[in-house]
């Protein structure tokens, strides 16, 4: 019995790229997904504009335990194909940093384009479904929903990872992996603002709203960009980044004036201006509102000549070495992504399918690849999705 060749459950961005692909080239694919509106991540990412690939990704630009696994895919399916894909389309985008391109227009277009490739493949997307159970019999597979019940020779998962549940992501994917006694690596989330306690957490939220240019650093990770000061602790695209690659009990680093050497500049302008108060000094490098907290944690409030040099080097290293140990981070209620997933050792690199299972495929954020901000982890949805669809 064979309803479709393949069944795909997840219609977010891997499972309609996935899909998309399998029907252009013949195959009677059904794409299932428990929400009523599909594709809601890319709906609601980057800012509703939806930063659909980076330029320069490359395999660095991912985590993962296995970490050269995401190589073949992303060699085979490249932001210039995905760009290629948007011209024919007609959507308009713009480079807004560092290689990230994102719509000019809503992200819906993308949603729109990827479900249009898909009727014109031939795939038929049921939304509003749920997914009971998935049984191995004989050579295929036999899914069961609410409703009804289908059959097929291959199942590929693509039902995300675990962040914003509220729009419907589920640990569906761990699930099956574990009936199917697939190894998980633990998920966490990632790309995630770091929370704090007590005094810390106090002084953060006094400078909620404040952003500085800012360089973090944690477990020999780096990263160059905005760090914002919120009521709940830190955000901004530094700490998201750094937050895949913190783990509960490191310290992050900040250089919040990277530009900046300044103990080195205290010191030149207590020599050049020594009547002028410290917050005037600092309040060149930095905004106002942290200057102020700064100075008054570290009470400091005398000018610069008055204060000796020990105490401006404390206060250099506050600033351009401020060491803080996040209590947590606020999880996969905010996440943008999660980290782990499917362990990558069971798949295969070219096609994506469960060595000791045959016909079932894990593809996108279910699996151990996940990328950093800016791009990447729609890079690596579109190209694991292309690599399972086109050996479907
Ligand atoms: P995705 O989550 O897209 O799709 C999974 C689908 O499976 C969903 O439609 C879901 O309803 C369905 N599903 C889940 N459980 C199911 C079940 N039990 N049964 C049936 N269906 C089920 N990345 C990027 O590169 N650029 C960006 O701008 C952003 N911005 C961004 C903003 C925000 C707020 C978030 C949360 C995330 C991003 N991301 C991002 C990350 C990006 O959205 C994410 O990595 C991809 O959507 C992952 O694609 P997948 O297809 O793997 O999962």
């Amino acid at each position: 019995m064979k309803d479709f060749d393949a069944i795909i459950i997840g219609a977010g961005a891997a499972g309609l790229m996935c899909a998309m692909r399998a029907g252009a080239r013949g195959k009677s694919v059904a794409v299932l997904d428990h929400a009523q509106k599909i594709g809601e991540k890319i709906r609601i990412s980057g800012g509703g504009r939806c930063n659909f690939t980076n330029i320069f990704a490359k395999p660095e630009n991912y985590l993962s335990q296995n970490p050269r696994f995401c190589t073949s895919a992303l060699s085979r399916y490249t932001p210039a194909d995905f760009i290629e894909l948007i011209d024919k389309h007609g959507i308009a985008y713009t480079e807004k940093t560092k290689g990230q391109l994102f719509c000019e227009g809503s992200a819906t277009q993308i949603i729109d384009m990827l479900v249009g490739e898909c009727a014109d493949a031939g795939v038929q997307i049921k939304s509003g479904v749920r997914v009971n159970r998935i049984s191995r019999d004989g050579e295929g597979f036999t899914v069961i929903t609410e409703t009804e019940t289908y059959t097929a020779p291959a199942v590929v998962i693509a039902t995300g990872g675990l962040s914003i549940p509220k729009i419907g992501a589920t640990d569906f994917a761990h699930r099956i992996a574990s009936q199917f006694s697939l190894n998980i690596i633990e998920p966490r989330a990632g790309l995630v603002p770091l929370t704090f306690d007590n005094e810390i957490l106090e002084s953060m939220k006094a400078l909620a709203g404040v952003s500085v240019d800012a360089v973090v650093r944690c477990n020999a990770a780096k990263f160059s960009e905005a760090l914002l000061f919120t009521h709940r602790g830190l955000s901004g695209p530094a700490i998201l980044q750094i937050s895949s690659y913190w783990r509960e009990g490191d310290a992050v680093t900040i250089d919040l004036a990277p530009e900046i050497d300044v103990f080195a500049a205290l010191k030149t302008a207590k020599q050049e201006s020594p009547k002028q108060m410290l917050q005037t000094v600092l309040g060149s490098w930095l905004p106002k509102r942290l200057a102020m907290s700064i100075l008054a944690e570290l009470q400091l409030d005398l000018s610069i000549s008055q204060t000796p040099d020990a105490a401006l080097q404390t206060l250099a290293t506050r600033i351009n070495a401020w060491r803080v140990t996040p209590s947590g981070s606020e999880g996969y209620r905010t996440a943008e992504v999660t980290l782990g997933g499917i362990d990558t050792r069971e798949l295969s690199s070219k096609t994506f399918e469960a060595a000791k299972v045959p016909g079932l495929y894990f593809i996108g954020e279910a699996v151990d690849v996940t990328g950093q901000l800016g791009g990447f982890n729609f890079q690596w949805a579109w190209a694991s999705g292309v690599a399972a669809g086109e050996s479907l």
